[in-house]
């Protein structure tokens, strides 16, 4: 198509927390729209701007830059109260976000009960997700079985009445059965329906939006969150989120055509790390692991929870690269491990059976018992923080770099050592 702008999706390569967030703000620099696609409160995206630090979780990382146009595609489920306390904070801290905001109407609303079954299904469970407790799980679940309500449903409130109290009347029976309690939650429905007309304002067709931006040789982004392994179909099922988080969601999450993407960057940390339940096959021992989440501040931007950390695991990259059909890689996190002297990077797995594969096993339970087969290479021990230009980096951290790139079938673009929107270095 003549004059198509450039459609770039951001997604993640591991288990969510890459730095996305800080890669879609540096990114954002040079788009007119940023859109998210799938998920929705469960997501933590950290930007820091100047000396402010901002916690995103459904509002695309690129508000945060003058004029873009920011959109909620009809893939996430959208917490109408979680949004506008997020939209006012921001609003508090003097960020100029007036007819800045699009909200899909074919988003689902992700309604009170659900966060009160996320939590109660989750605390009842004999095999835990260690889900974020926001109603994620129960929320998609309600989209594929066809009970849910949709932003355009709040059009018509009779209507939406009807659908919400027979949802809501399953619900209660659910917990209830569940042994969990129901307080609060009328009040909390009251909130939520309360916002409904405010939110109703802010809805747009999202995909004619994108489209005729991309026409008019505007710039596209498609904002993922979470990472590859959790996506519902490729991640390590079933410790994963509700959700394609990859690439292919980018177009249903948002109603463009795969044909109108023109990029897929892959935010991969420089190490691994993973929050919640589920296997970590390159997890580190108990000290070293310790010594990590300190230096690299691994905590969970959404829960608080500390995240485990590992080495950089390639048979996962590799599957996010083939998932995803990455063109190119963003490296975070390399300042990181500017001090240890020595680094592994995780080749292969041997499997319990003796057997080694390069592949990332579909049987979860099995990838929970592999040992990962490693390679080692020298720590670069100098700072990186102030690099701006790949040639400056030391001779080592290129080699690590270079050795990622080759690994993961798919060309480091950019490097970021530091949280500042300033320490990212541009590759090639
Ligand atoms: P849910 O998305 O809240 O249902 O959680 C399912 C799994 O995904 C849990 O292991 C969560 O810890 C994980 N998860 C969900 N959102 C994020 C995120 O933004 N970053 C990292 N992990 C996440
Ligand atoms: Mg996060």
């Amino acid at each position: 198509m003549a004059h198509q702008g450039s459609c770039t999706v951001i997604v993640g390569c591991q288990w969510g927390d890459e730095g996305k967030g800080k890669i879609v703000d540096v990114l954002a620099e040079n788009v007119d729209i940023v859109a998210r696609y799938q998920g929705g409160a469960n997501a933590g995206h950290t930007v820091h701007v100047g000396e402010d630090e901002f916690v995103l979780h459904q509002i695309p990382s690129g508000i945060l830059h003058e004029g873009r146009r920011c959109l909620l595609g009809n893939g996430v489920v959208l917490d109408v109260q979680q949004f506008f306390e997020e939209y006012d904070a921001l609003v508090a801290r003097g960020v100029d976000i007036e007819g800045r905001v699009g909200v899909s109407s074919r988003a689902q609303l992700l309604m009170p009960y659900h966060r009160f079954l996320d939590k109660a299904v989750e605390h009842s469970a004999e095999v835990k997700i260690g889900t974020t407790g926001r109603g994620i799980g129960p929320a998609y679940e309600d989209k594929a079985g066809r009970r849910g309500v949709r932003v355009a449903d709040l059009g018509n409130r009779a209507r939406l009445t009807e659908r919400i109290e027979a949802a809501q009347e399953r619900t209660v029976r659910r917990l209830t059965e569940l042994g969990a309690g129901t307080e609060d939650l009328d009040r909390a429905m009251d909130e939520a329906l309360a916002l409904g007309d405010r939110l109703l304002a802010l809805s747009t067709e999202v995909g004619p939006e994108i489209s005729a931006a991309l026409r008019q040789g505007r710039s596209v982004l498609l904002e993922g969150a979470q990472g590859t392994a959790l996506d519902l179909d490729h991640g390590t099922y079933p410790f994963v989120t509700s959700s394609n988080t990859t690439a292919g969601g980018a177009a249903t999450g948002t109603g463009i055509g795969p044909t109108q993407i023109t990029d897929v960057i892959g935010v991969v940390k420089a190490y691994t790390t993973r929050v919640g339940e589920g296997p970590l096959p390159s997890a580190f021992e108990p000290e070293m692991d310790e010594h990590v989440r300190t230096l690299g501040g691994e905590f969970g931007a959404t829960t608080g929870r500390p995240r485990r950390c590992g080495w950089f695991d390639s048979v996962l990259t590799r599957l996010a690269s083939q998932v995803n059909g990455l063109t190119g890689v963003a490296v975070t996190k390399l300042d990181v491990l500017d001090t240890l002297d020595e680094l592994q990077i995780a080749t292969a797995y041997r499997l319990p059976d003796g057997r080694v594969t390069e592949h990332f096993p579909a049987d979860t339970w099995a990838l929970g018992k592999v040992e990962p087969v490693y390679e080692t290479m020298p720590g670069w021990k100098a700072p990186t923080h102030d690099v701006r230009k790949l040639e400056d980096l030391p001779p080592k951290a290129r080699a690590y770099l270079d050795r990622i790139e080759e690994l993961t079938y798919a060309p480091v673009r950019w490097v970021s050592v530091g949280t500042k929107r300033s320490q990212i270095i541009p590759v090639g």
